[in-house]
């Protein structure tokens, strides 16, 4: 059997506030294979954004094991775990954190540089991924110029560029109408079955979560329920 993109193991984070602890999660395991699409719901203090950190490789557990792209992340170094997240994951954001200084399109060529990729294949590479999201007529335009639905295409443009196994997304409908977050979830369905990327959506919203093929429900730090459904 084909190994995990992603499994956690008994993954403990225990932030400390100065003489208090937060447990912010307690002993979740889960694995996720290549290709799935899964929704991680929980209400807002659950743990969502703290187990996003982990598999994102931002940041790594108290105990337990997190195991991305069958790597270990307790046994890496700060350069590794960058350079594992640069070539691994792709992350989508509620409030886009798009450069309002650059154009679409260099939002969208800016992680090329990182990977040392030349311009004009950058530039060929990024008008593909904008291609992808329906958004070839607005490669010149700033960010402010665009409604919120496109700018989350663009942020998930900025994500697919650099062909990620996973793609992370920490409330990507957060702020957008009801109409405008099912077609930005349309898109994550279509990118996942059409380049096969493993797609996580981290929310707390039970209508998203029940949108997914699978759904990890979390509370207080721990796994609450699961199942699998609309497949
Ligand atoms: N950097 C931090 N320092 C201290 N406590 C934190 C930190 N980040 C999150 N927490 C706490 O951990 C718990 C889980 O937070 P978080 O993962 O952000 O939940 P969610 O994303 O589901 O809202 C909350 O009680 C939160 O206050
Ligand atoms: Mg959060």
């Amino acid at each position: 059997m084909a190994e995990p993109v992603i499994e956690m193991k008994d993954v403990w984070r225990v932030y400390a506030m100065g003489e208090e602890e937060v447990q912010a999660l307690r002993g979740i395991s889960f694995k996720i294979e290549e290709g799935e699409f899964v929704s991680i719901m929980g209400p807002s203090g659950s743990g969502k954004s703290t187990c996003m950190n982990m598999i994102g490789c931002l940041d790594r557990p108290t105990s337990g094991d997190v195991i991305i792209n069958g790597r270990l992340t307790a046994e890496m170094t700060e350069t590794e775990l960058a350079e594992l997240r640069n070539d691994t994951v792709g992350f989508v954001f509620q409030q886009y954190h798009l450069l309002s200084t650059m154009t679409v399109l260099e939002n969208v060529m800016l992680p090329l540089r990182y990977q040392g990729i030349p311009r004009g294949e950058r530039r060929a590479l990024a008008e593909a991924a904008l291609a992808q999201v329906g958004l070839s007529e607005r490669l010149k335009h700033r960010p402010h110029e665009l409604s919120g639905g496109q700018k989350q295409r663009v942020a998930i443009a900025r994500a697919m560029v650099t062909k990620p196994r996973i793609i992370l997304a920490d409330e990507p409908t957060g702020a957008l109408d009801s109409e405008t977050g099912k077609q930005v979830l349309a898109l994550f369905r279509e990118i996942n079955e059409k380049d096969g990327t493993t797609i996580v959506i981290v929310t707390h919203d039970p209508g998203i979560g029940a949108s997914t093929p699978r759904c990890i429900r979390i509370l207080d730090g721990n796994i609450a329920s699961e199942e699998a459904e609309n497949v």
